[in-house]
């Protein structure tokens, strides 16, 4: 059984896809699908042999010839226009945009990514409205106490930027549900804690607390704009 993380990314593949899991670990993703008959090959990539060895054992004999391993960094052992859907997840939000910009040809050619960034999300999401991508779905998911975003994108101009894209996308804004008020909560009060220790901090600057402020404000807006 995948985690809800991994479910959340499973569900925005198409019945039929065939997908490039990169940076694939265990392998769990494509095996899942692989399992459901949702998609009827896959390439588990992965930089390191050990975890690429991992997924070829998890995956058994008896889906062993609609996998195929390939060791290699990010998109490179991924033919052009070899696949429909490109997952990249599980890594940081800066290693993903390397990944994505290390050979525009291939990057080009491969039409859609799943993208699931543990950290800098911010960063990856500058990123691809700068580099033309184009958010196509978007889903956040709450494990514990962590929240992760998965960002679905094809190649396309975004609609008119608005700052808060950068923590929280458009689709994701549109879907309003009770993971996304979680989240929006959790990251005014982490806002909080931290404005709280700079006005206990003397050599804190003022410019440094208007800046939380000014961020915390974006937040209660959407907060406000997701409930109406
Ligand atoms: C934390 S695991 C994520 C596994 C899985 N994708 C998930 O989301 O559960 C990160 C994996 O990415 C691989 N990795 C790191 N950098 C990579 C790169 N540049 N290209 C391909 N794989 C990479 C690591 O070897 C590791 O197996």
């Amino acid at each position: 059984m995948l985690t809800p993380r991994l479910e959340a990314i499973a569900k925005m593949i198409p019945q039929g896809a065939t997908i490039a899991d990169v940076g694939t670990d265990h392998g769990y993703l494509p095996l899942a699908l692989l399992k459901e008959a949702r998609i009827p090959s896959a390439i588990a990539a992965d930089i390191n042999e050990k975890p690429l060895a991992s997924a070829r054992k998890n995956t058994g004999e008896e889906f062993l010839d609609q996998m195929q391993f390939r060791l290699g960094n990010g998109i490179e052992p991924i033919g052009l226009c070899e696949v429909e859907i490109v997952v990249i997840a599980g890594m940081g939000g800066e290693l993903i945009t390397e990944i994505l910009s290390a050979d525009w040809e291939k990057t080009r050619s491969l039409s859609t990514y799943i993208l699931q960034p543990m950290v800098k999300v911010p960063f990856l999401r500058k990123f691809l409205h700068q580099n033309h991508f184009c958010i196509l779905d978007e889903e956040i998911v709450r494990e514990g106490n962590k929240f992760y975003q998965i960002i679905k994108v094809i190649h396309g101009e975004e609609e008119a930027f608005n700052p808060i894209y950068e923590e929280v996308g458009p689709v994701l804004l549109r879907k309003a549900g009770t993971v996304l008020d979680e989240y929006l909560d959790f990251r005014i009060e982490r806002i909080e804690i931290i404005q709280a220790q700079l006005r206990s901090c003397q050599e804190s600057k003022n410019d440094e607390i208007m800046r939380w402020e000014k961020k915390k404000q974006e937040f209660l807006e959407v907060k406000e704009d997701v409930g109406k």
